[in-house]
């Protein structure tokens, strides 16, 4: 393993407990029904009823289970077993363990260590940041589609990172260390590893990467919304439950969907 991904592995696990717990992920609420996706995913990605989706960087699983509860047969991965563990616990709790299976993997071993093809592979919302290496990504995702099965990828725009962090769009898959303390679904959260590498990935990058491993791009849509506050008080939240800037048309995430011919 990339001694980064090891690296940020061990942040990853430490903040399972933290992330379960916290009121960013609300686990009672989505115990009680509420679904965790972005309302434009459920509109794009289409009916899921009987699909076989599997969920890339699925962390403890709340969206994995919404695609279950919306019908879909999921496999959630991640590379975390504590991550995996809570995932799990999760499924047996609403009672969806017989639709919705967790794997502890990379996405880079996602292939030796799933069985089958799917229709559908799931990619959301702070996944990409911690991948080194997007072209191994794209491959892992296609290896994984049946013909005529598609990747749908929902994620930050880089504008949106660069906004957060005042760096510049970045791109190029330029990599980044960082110690930062506690972690944003718990800003006072004190843990023993904060060491981390990110990846500044732009657009360009993710389009070429996915276009390389001989997906077809369906289409990008950019949106000037996103699933969460990126620490900028002046983001309001909408009716939908998306958050936006007043009167501002820089996108904040954006959609793909690339089919395997
Ligand atoms: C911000 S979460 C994204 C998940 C989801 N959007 C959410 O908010 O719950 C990023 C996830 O990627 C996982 N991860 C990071 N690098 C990985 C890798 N190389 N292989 C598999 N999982 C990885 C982490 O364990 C974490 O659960």
């Amino acid at each position: 393993m990339d001694e980064r991904v090891e690296i940020n592995r061990r942040l990853w696990d430490e903040r399972v407990p933290s992330h379960v717990a916290s009121d960013f992920y609300d686990v009672d609420s989505f115990v009680a029904g509420r679904s965790t996706l972005a309302p434009f995913e459920v509109d794009e990605v289409g009916p899921v009823d009987g699909k076989r989706l599997c969920h890339l960087q699925c962390h403890f699983g709340l969206d994995t289970l919404t695609w279950a509860r919306l019908g879909a047969e999921t496999v959630g991965v991640d590379f975390s077993a504590p991550a995996i563990d809570a995932a799990r616990q999760l499924a047996m709790r609403i009672d969806l363990a017989d639709r919705a299976s967790f794997v502890v993997s990379t996405v880079e071993d996602a292939r030796a260590t799933l069985d089958g093809d799917f229709d559908i592979v799931y990619v959301s919302w702070g996944a990409l940041i911690w991948l080194p290496d997007l072209r191994r990504w794209a491959k892992a995702v296609a290896s994984l589609l049946r013909s005529a099965g598609f990747l749908y990828l929902a994620e930050m725009h880089p504008y949106a990172t660069a906004l957060r962090w005042g760096e510049g769009y970045g791109g190029g898959s330029a990599a980044f260390f960082d110690e930062p303390d506690g972690t944003y679904a718990d800003r006072e959260a004190v843990f023993e590893h904060n060491a981390s590498w990110e990846f500044s990935h732009g657009i360009g990058d993710v389009v070429t990467a996915v276009a390389t491993a001989g997906l077809r791009i369906e289409w990008l849509h950019e949106w000037p919304s996103t699933t969460w506050n990126l620490n900028d008080d002046t983001m309001v939240r909408r009716e939908d439950g998306m958050w936006s800037l007043p009167d501002s048309t820089v996108p904040l995430s954006y959609s793909l969907k690339a089919t395997k011919p």
